[in-house]
């Protein structure tokens, strides 16, 4: 049997967890179940970082001891997961004693191989990163991620010497294309790795921090926060202790937001590098989430809490939420409406009331029974079996958001079929092909819950057990043929799998959330129609699907940005006034509408070959996009 090992970041105890570490604790488990799905040994692993300056100042302004304040806030960690059916393997913290002799063994080798050096430093240093960043990194003197400005410091410390493996590491990452995926941050580790690599300062002197893995060659040092963290994901597996590390290790997937790309993509690999230790399989990076256009965090003051919207909503509708709308990679946002429409239309909508349609008919006309299926399968049944045949690619590539669509495409047809067939009227006329077009129906939702059940442990369980079909140890090849679902089992009908969302109550229940009205504040000022036009002069107007590859703001001006972009396979610069609503960096990767056969046009000395698409209401603006992953090029009609 083969195995699987997904890791999270270990979060920082300075704050409660939010909305932004459930969807990496929320999109690990669900892969680590999805592999465990397709018959790997899998061992899923999250846990805590617990040392360093931030959390010694977080435990000062509470005025108690840096131990009690981790205790409390690592229990915080540990016992929302499971409320969000997120079940870890093993729940790491970097305060346990195996984890301390874990980073002291690496330290001393790395130290005794002559990579570690004593010397002196100066540099910017961002309490909120925990580390020096380059000139280059900062922006009007502040850290780009925290809006702070780092803290000039200078001292003495022990320095790892990462200046030698940078050509390693760029042989590494070219022979191994998907060891930082998706391909943007791979660009964008190149990207850094294009610049001499400076050794990493890995030390502070106990007399400015003693919160901290004592430097078993000097007393008088720490280790710096990032070398003690990373270590984690080897003390989590047993390193060099428990006989199955090695197996796990050589599977090792981490998933991350980017905010912490570099010291996984630089740091941690070469580290393991120094250490004699082969590197990680595949570092996965996800974007932000944001909630009204800022970052979710619990710095930038916008944190969303977890715990009420679980009460409220149900995790597993959270869960579906979080996976189906974000593509990996890219950013996403965060609205109560996007929640509310998921909830209501595919999960109360498509999949609940099928099942409660179905038991409805079952019950009234074959006394709670499954009747039983037709000889020969429906189109239902090919359409399952290509979307199973294609549930491997969809997992191994973090593809989650198109597998939830593609199934729900199958219950969406499902439905379709349940009414083209009536078979509350065949119920009338022929009983015998009523019951065969209830089975297909029923067949097709069972294979559409063990597929989401992943996504969805519990309601699906709830939604497998009810069709009589309870759910046991399976992986995919055995539960999802066609006609495994038994004919003459009792179904039970109950209340709404998904009660819909009365959205009237919710700005009373989540004022932070719900209180100022989702979208537009009032109607547009712009009346909506002006002069009417003919179909024809539509069709002038080309509208092509494109990816901004590439942003950057155009010099001299702070309204414009300058985006190459990719059309299928041409590419274009274009210069749009977007700069005061998005960041450059916030925008690589995404799908956008472009007007593609705009004569071209120079702006402040730059061509612009076309014009994207964008919103505008009452001062804000936001751009058109796809509602779903699509080749770019594609056109719009
Ligand atoms: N302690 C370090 C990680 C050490 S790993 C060896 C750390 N902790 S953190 O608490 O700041 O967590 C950062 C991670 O939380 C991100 O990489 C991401 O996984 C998750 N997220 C935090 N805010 C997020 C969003 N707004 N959106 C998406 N993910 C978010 O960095």
């Amino acid at each position: 049997m083969s195995n699987y090992y997904i890791t999270t970041p270990i979060y920082y105890v300075n704050s409660d967890p939010h909305i932004g570490t459930a969807y990496t604790t929320v999109l690990a488990d669900t892969m680590a179940r999805y592999h465990r799905f397709l018959g790997k040994s899998t061992y899923f692993v999250t846990g805590t970082d617990e040392h360093g300056d931030k959390i010694v100042r977080s435990a000062a302004a509470k005025g108690i001891a840096p131990q009690a304040f981790v205790d409390e806030i690592s229990s915080r960690f540990r016992v929302l997961w499971p409320t969000l059916h997120a079940a870890p393997d093993r729940f790491i913290r970097t305060t346990e004693a195996e984890h301390v002799q874990l980073v002291q063994t690496i330290l001393q080798r790395v130290y005794d191989r002559g990579d570690i050096y004593f010397g002196e430093y100066g540099g910017h240093y961002c309490t909120g990163c925990e580390r020096f960043l380059t000139e280059k990194e900062m922006m009007d003197g502040k850290c780009p991620d925290h809006g702070t400005v780092p803290e000039y410091i200078k001292e003495q410390n022990y320095f790892f010497r990462m200046s030698r493996y940078q050509q390693w590491l760029l042989d590494h990452i070219a022979e191994h294309p998907d060891f930082i995926r998706p391909e943007r941050y791979r660009n964008e580790v190149l990207g850094f790795l294009r610049e001499p690599l400076e050794d990493l300062c890995i030390s502070r002197p106990k007399s400015r921090l003693e919160w901290g893995i004592e430097i078993p060659f000097d007393k008088n040092f720490v280790t710096y926060v990032w070398f003690d963290a990373l270590l984690n994901y080897l003390t989590a597996i047993g390193y060099d202790h428990d006989p199955n590390w090695p197996a796990y290790w050589n599977q090792a997937e981490h998933l991350i937001g980017k905010d912490i790309l570099k010291p996984h993509a630089i740091y941690w690999p070469i580290m393991l590098k120094a250490a004699g230790i082969d590197p990680y399989q595949h570092l996965t990076v996800h974007g932000y989430w944001n909630f009204k256009d800022a970052k979710i965090s619990k710095s930038s003051g916008k944190p969303v809490d977890v715990a009420p919207l679980v009460r409220y909503f149900g995790a597993d509708a959270i869960r579906y939420f979080l996976i189906r709308d974000m593509v990996v990679g890219l950013d996403a946002r965060f609205t109560p409406d996007a929640l509310v429409q998921r909830i209501n239309s595919d999960l109360a909508n498509d999949l609940g009331n099928l099942f409660s349609r179905i038991a409805k008919l079952v019950a009234d006309y074959f006394d709670g029974k499954m009747p039983k299926g037709p000889s020969s399968p429906c189109d239902l049944a090919l359409q399952a079996e290509q979307l199973v045949a294609a549930l491997p690619a969809f997992i191994n590539e973090f593809r989650l958001h198109t597998l939830i669509e593609e199934t729900l495409q199958l219950v969406r047809a499902t439905n379709r079929y349940f009414e083209s067939s009536a078979p509350w009227a065949l119920a009338k006329t022929d009983i015998q092909r009523c019951g065969e077009v209830l089975y297909n129906c029923a067949e097709a939702l069972r294979i559409a819950a063990v597929i989401l059940h992943p996504v969805m442990p519990a309601k699906m369980s709830e939604l497998l057990s009810r069709l009589g079909e309870p759910i046991e140890q399976f992986h995919i090849a055995n539960s999802v043929a066609w006609g495994r679902l038994r004919s003459g089992t009792a179904l039970q009908s109950g209340t709404p799998l998904f009660p819909r969302i009365d959205e009237k109550q919710l700005p009373e229940a989540f004022p932070e959330l719900f209180g100022s009205t989702p979208g537009p504040t009032k109607a547009p000022s712009t009346p909506v129609t002006t002069d009417l036009i003919d179909i024809q002069d539509f069709s002038k107007i080309q509208l092509r699907v494109a990816r901004i590859v590439q942003a950057e703001k155009l010099a001299g001006s702070d309204k414009l940005l300058k985006l190459q972009i990719e059309i299928g396979s041409e590419k274009r610069q274009i210069i749009a006034g977007i700069a005061q609503h998005y960041q450059p960096e916030e925008i690589v990767g995404r799908l956008i509408i472009v007007v593609a056969n705009l004569k071209p046009a120079k702006l402040r000395g730059e061509m612009s070959e076309g014009m994207l698409l964008a919103a505008k209401s009452d001062g804000k603006l936001v751009l058109l996009s796809v509602e779903s992953d699509i080749a770019t090029g594609a056109t719009i009609s």
